[in-house]
C-alpha cells in the first residue's frame, strides 16, 4: 500500500474546542502533563485526572504495578513471561511516531506527543484475559481508538483497521530470529475498532506504560484474547480487505481473526472455560471465563448473527 506523507500537525486535525478544553484542564491544576517530551512520554497521572474511572471500569480489585509489569508476553523480548520486564528497557520509545495511512482523509506521520495533546485521557480498570487461560485486572490510562480515528477521518470505503509493532531487531532482539513473521500485526474489524471499550493505552496506575507492556503506545481491546492487545504500535491503517493479523496466520486453527473471549470455544489444545487470576497464589481457585471476557452487555451486539464456534 502505497504511503503519502503530509506535514499535517496533530493541532491541525483536532478540533480547537477539544484542544482549548484541554489546556484549560492543565492550566486549572486539574491534570498534571507529566514531561511529554525529554526522557518518554509520560502518561497523565491517573491519581490526578479529574473523573473517577470510566463507566466501563470493572469494580474488580486491579492486580499490583509489580504483577502487572512482571508477568508479560511480549514476544520481541523473550518467550519467558519475565523476559519483557528484563528486556525491555533497551527500547527507545522517544521520539516516537505512529504512521496513520491507507483510507483516511489525513494520512500521515503524526508525533505521539502531538496525538496525545488532543486526547482525554483516563483511567479504564478493565479485565483482562489472555489465550493462556491466564487473566489480570489493570488499571490502564488511555483513550478511545475512536477518538483518534475521528481526527484523521475514517473514508467510506474502510472496514478494518490494522496495527503495526515497531520494527527495530537492535533493539528487539527477537525480531532477529523467525519464531513470528515480523513484524506483530493485529486488526480490527472498524466497528469493534469505533467501539468506546476499546482503546489506546499510554500508561497504567500512575504510571507511564512500562516498555514491557507496549510504551509507548498499546492497544487494549477488552473483550478479546490479549493477543489482539498489540503493543509498541508505530502503525495503523484503514483497510477495505481484512488485515494480516501475527497469531491468526502463524496458526490459523488456533487462534481466529476475532479471537472473542468465548468460555465454549476451546483452543484445540486446552480449555477456554476457565481462567487463572495471576496474583491469587498457588491454591487459588480458578474461576469461570465470562462470555465476550464480562463485556458483553456492550459488544455481543457486534456479532448478532454470526456463528461464534466457527468465527472465533
Ligand atoms: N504485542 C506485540 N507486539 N508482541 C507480543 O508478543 N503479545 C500479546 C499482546 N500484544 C504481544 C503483543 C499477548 S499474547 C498478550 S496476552 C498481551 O500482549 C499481553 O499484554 P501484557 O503483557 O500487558 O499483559
Amino acid at each position: 500500500m502505497a504511503v503519502r506523507k503530509t506535514d499535517l500537525k496533530w493541532s491541525d486535525v483536532t478540533p480547537k474546542a477539544v484542544f482549548m478544553n484541554r489546556r484549560a484542564v492543565i492550566a486549572s491544576g486539574g491534570a498534571a502533563l507529566l514531561g511529554l517530551s525529554g526522557g518518554g512520554q509520560r502518561a497523565f497521572a491517573a491519581d490526578k485526572l479529574n473523573a473517577a474511572p470510566s463507566r466501563y471500569s470493572t469494580d474488580e480489585k486491579p492486580n499490583t504495578f509489580e504483577e502487572i509489569s512482571g508477568y508479560n508476553n511480549f514476544y520481541e523480548f523473550g518467550l519467558d513471561k519475565g523476559d519483557p520486564a528484563k528486556n525491555a528497557h533497551a527500547l527507545t520509545t522517544d521520539p516516537w511516531a505512529v504512521q496513520i495511512d491507507g483510507l483516511v482523509d489525513r494520512p500521515g506521520s503524526y508525533d505521539l506527543a502531538d496525538i496525545l495533546k488532543g486526547q482525554r485521557l483516563e483511567q479504564r480498570i478493565y479485565r483482562h484475559r489472555c489465550v493462556e487461560a491466564w487473566s489480570m485486572v489493570v488499571p490502564w490510562v488511555g483513550f478511545e481508538l475512536n477518538a483518534l480515528l475521528a481526527r484523521v477521518g475514517v473514508q467510506p470505503g474502510a472496514r478494518f483497521v490494522a496495527f503495526e509493532t515497531l520494527m527495530r531487531p537492535s533493539e528487539m532482539p527477537m525480531q532477529k530470529t523467525s519464531i513470528l513473521d515480523w513484524p506483530y500485526r493485529e486488526g480490527l474489524r472498524l466497528d469493534e475498532a469505533m467501539h468506546p471499550l476499546a482503546i489506546l493505552a499510554t500508561g497504567l496506575y500512575d504510571e507511564a506504560m512500562p516498555k514491557q507492556n507496549g510504551a509507548p503506545l498499546r492497544l487494549v481491546v477488552p473483550w478479546k484474547y490479549g493477543f489482539k492487545s498489540i503493543k509498541s504500535i508505530v502503525r495503523i491503517t484503514l483497510t477495505a480487505d481484512r488485515p494480516q493479523a501475527t497469531w491468526n496466520m502463524q496458526a490459523p486453527k488456533e487462534y481466529g481473526f476475532y479471537s472473542n473471549v468465548n468460555p465454549n470455544v476451546d483452543h484445540p489444545r486446552w480449555s477456554q472455560a476457565s481462567e487463572r487470576r495471576i496474583g491469587g497464589g498457588f491454591f487459588a481457585k480458578r474461576q469461570p471465563t465470562l462470555m465476550f471476557n464480562g463485556y458483553g452487555d456492550e459488544v455481543a451486539s457486534l456479532y448478532a448473527g454470526m456463528d461464534l464456534t466457527k468465527e472465533y
